[in-house]
């Protein structure tokens, strides 16, 4: 289970900062419960985990297992909500170093979540030869980025296999949109996002669940990580989700205006990479919210740790660490020590890597940065959909605590406007 550390952000406030909010994070979380706020209509991502549909999820399995037994590569196609979950959890959950073998995961591959053309030109190259499934996710159907990347694949595909009604399997809206169109001419397999559950919040639906089940991993335990996490969130004492939405809410009103997820193992950053979406989408509006960022530890102590150290004084920093990390290596002995490391000499690396973040914490808060930690026991499907829970609790309280819709994001239209005009679209 997870557990948080944030007793070091305490000299940074005023002695009864964090008890004097108590009152408006129990409203806010009230109002997540009982369904009272602004954009409840958008409260199905906690739906569907107090309502599992078993069926479903079996239903993602048999498929699944159809692309591992037949796919070299499965390309997953959209951008924003339906990318950065399935990636995050694949990337958290399987090796770093793997070796495709018949019968086993599929190489995963995602586009359409940029315009490069060098990258399309590039992945057709890549796919050539292969036997290519296609997962396609975009709730609107309209987002231009996974739309070209699809028109690409699409054409690429027709060139090449007689079958696509089985390797094209369309995620979107239930009715609406360009691929439901595609479904209904073409034949192409469809799974639907359920339209009460916003992008961001979509990783638990057919949008990430179909890509990390064709990687091989458990979706049962994922999703029932994240059914259990939801029901114990739901008591006000004793949830780490509150702390962690209360505690931001806090220094933010201290004026503090960025925070920084930082990881120590390299297999959770996209978790950070999804976390900033999930808050940068959500919290960003009306002038108002922390602005998310994502840094490895150690690797980026060696690029921004002298900013974190030492620059403007505006920063909090929350570590998701690992308590049992797998990396069980300890150090070679030498025989005449002439790489000077013969004080290392049996350690485990997962000890250093801590003493790397012990020490880090504590430089950090000597010079000025409040931080806190996230600890996640091991990283198993069950954890990690805990850790999902985790952060969509905590950032629709922290939402609703600073009087703003959670589900809504504004703001994402006005590049696309001026894009648009510049590309000549008529509507
Ligand atoms: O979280 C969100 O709502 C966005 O990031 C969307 O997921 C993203 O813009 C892609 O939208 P769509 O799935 O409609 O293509």
């Amino acid at each position: 289970m997870l557990r948080l550390e944030s007793d070091s952000i305490q000299s940074f406030l005023g002695g009864d900062d964090l008890s004097a909010i108590r009152p408006e994070v129990a409203v806010a979380h009230r109002t997540l419960l009982e369904k009272s706020g602004a954009g409840r209509e958008f409260l199905g991502w906690r739906d569907l985990l107090t309502n599992p549909n078993d069926a479903l999820l079996q239903d993602i399995s048999a498929t699944a297992d159809e692309i591992r037994r037949e796919a070299d590569v499965l390309l997953c196609i959209g951008i924003g909500g339906s990318y950065l979950g399935a990636r995050a959890v694949i990337q958290a959950l399987t090796p770093y170093f793997s070796r495709r073998e018949v019968g086993t995961s599929p190489e995963i591959l995602f586009a359409g979540h940029h315009m490069s053309g060098a990258y399309v030109r590039e992945l057709l190259d890549h796919l050539n030869g292969k036997s290519v499934y296609v997962n396609v996710i975009s709730k609107s159907g309209t987002t231009l980025e996974p739309a070209l990347a699809f028109r690409f694949i699409n054409r690429w595909m027709e060139d090449r296999f007689a079958d696509l009604e089985r390797r094209i399997i369309v995620t979107t809206d239930p009715s609406e949109g360009a691929l439901n169109v595609l479904h209904r001419k073409r034949g192409y397999r469809k799974y639907v996002i359920p339209p009460e559950v916003g992008g961001r919040f979509s990783v638990l639906t057919p949008v990430g669940l179909l890509p990390i089940a064709a990687a091989g991993i458990d979706i049962l335990s994922l999703f029932y990580g994240a059914a259990s996490a939801c029901e114990r969130y739901e008591r006000t004492d004793d949830n780490p989700a509150l702390d962690y939405a209360a505690a931001r809410y806090a220094l933010l009103r201290k004026g503090y205006s960025t925070e920084l997820l930082a990881v120590f193992e390299p297999r959770l950053l996209g978790m950070g990479h999804w976390w900033q979406q999930l808050f940068g989408e959500r919290e960003g509006k009306g002038g108002n919210g922390l602005f998310p960022a994502v840094v490895q530890y150690s690797t980026d102590l060696h690029s921004v740790g002298q900013y974190v150290q030492e620059g403007m004084r505006t920063l909090i920093e929350t570590f998701l660490m690992v308590e049992n990390d797998g990396g069980s290596v300890t150090v070679p002995v030498s025989k005449q020590d002439l790489d000077g490391l013969d004080y290392l000499a049996a350690k485990p690396m997962t000890a250093i890597n801590r003493a790397a973040y012990e020490g880090t914490a504590a430089a950090h808060t000597g010079g000025g940065v409040p931080n806190m930690t996230l600890w996640i026991d091991r990283i198993t499907p069950g954890e990690v959909g805990e850790t999902i829970y985790f952060f969509e609790h905590a950032v629709a309280v922290g939402c609703y605590l600073l009087g703003i819709n959670p589900f809504d994001q504004p703001g994402v239209e006005a590049y696309k406007r001026e894009m648009f005009w510049r590309l000549g679209r008529q509507t």
